[in-house]
């Protein structure tokens, strides 16, 4: 929310911290957007998923997404694919979307000593296929803070909705909004709509900073891939491939000019 234009509750919400608790309090995350939830999942579990991800990472069996500042793809991994049926995650969903929860991917965010960059601040929507009431559980497997450039976010901002377009948003306008950036142990885990804004810092500590980003949505959308609770109803299927839908879109558009640029310039 706008500097010195809080809603009385938004402000008592961040003046006391109560966005953080052992248990998801949904009115204050539908309120602000983000909610932090201590110690959902055991230390044994975490470093299960920390170990394969780290020995994973070093046998290069998976990498950075080329031009992406962050992501990490780990769908081909089918150990990723036990969250689903953890009993520590099914307890922090089965209050969402009346209890019929899916999910469409997960994936790893991560920092570390060879990928420091900083996030620019973005809201996930415009880069997401389906409808707009979604979120983001990131499962963090290591501390995440200021200076190993952990999730910033902006309070209540996910009210705005969708910005109408992808990328970075305007620092003439983030400039007068509160943001915050909440200390992670792993084991923790930040819930943020992904409508949210956010951003993170430059990884200035240059020390491990990994999330497993779990995005979970009603188990009816079209895209669900994975029923983690609850169940699905007999709803259609996308029947074509989510990344071939466009003949001539805006992004396609930029790709075509800048090859026309390069060939010119050869
Ligand atoms: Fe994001």
């Amino acid at each position: 929310m706008i500097k010195n234009k809080f809603t009385t509750q938004v402000s008592q919400d961040l003046k006391n911290e109560n966005f953080i608790g052992f248990k998801i309090n949904h009115k204050i995350l539908n309120r602000l957007g983000f909610f932090v939830l201590k110690k959902a999942f055991k230390k044994k579990t975490i470093d299960q998923y920390k170990f394969k991800f780290i020995n994973n990472q070093r046998k290069q069996i998976i990498k950075k997404t080329k031009n992406h500042l962050v992501e990490v793809k780990i769908d081909k991994l089918s150990f990723f694919k036990k969250i689903y049926k953890d009993p520590q995650l099914k307890k922090i969903v089965k209050n969402f979307y009346n209890g019929n929860v899916g999910s469409d991917f997960f994936r790893i965010v991560k920092k570390d000593i060879n990928n420091t960059k900083p996030v620019f601040c973005h809201q996930d929507t415009g880069y997401q296929f389906g409808s707009f009431n979604r979120y983001s559980l990131f499962i963090s497997l290591t501390k995440s803070y200021n200076l190993n450039g952990g999730m910033t976010v902006y309070p209540s901002t996910h009210k705005f909705g969708y910005l109408g377009d992808a990328g970075e948003i305007s620092k003439k306008i983030t400039k007068n909004f509160i943001k915050i950036c909440p200390s992670l142990e792993s084991g923790d885990v930040l819930i943020m709509h992904s409508s949210l804004w956010h951003e993170s810092e430059k990884n200035y500590k240059k020390i491990d900073r990994i999330y497993l980003e779990v995005h979970i949505q009603d188990a009816d959308e079209p895209s669900t891939n994975f029923v983690i609770s609850g169940k699905r109803n007999d709803v259609i299927k996308i029947p074509f491939d989510k990344n071939k839908v466009f003949s001539n879109s805006r992004v396609q558009r930029i790709v075509k000019l800048k090859n026309k640029i390069k060939k010119i310039n050869i």
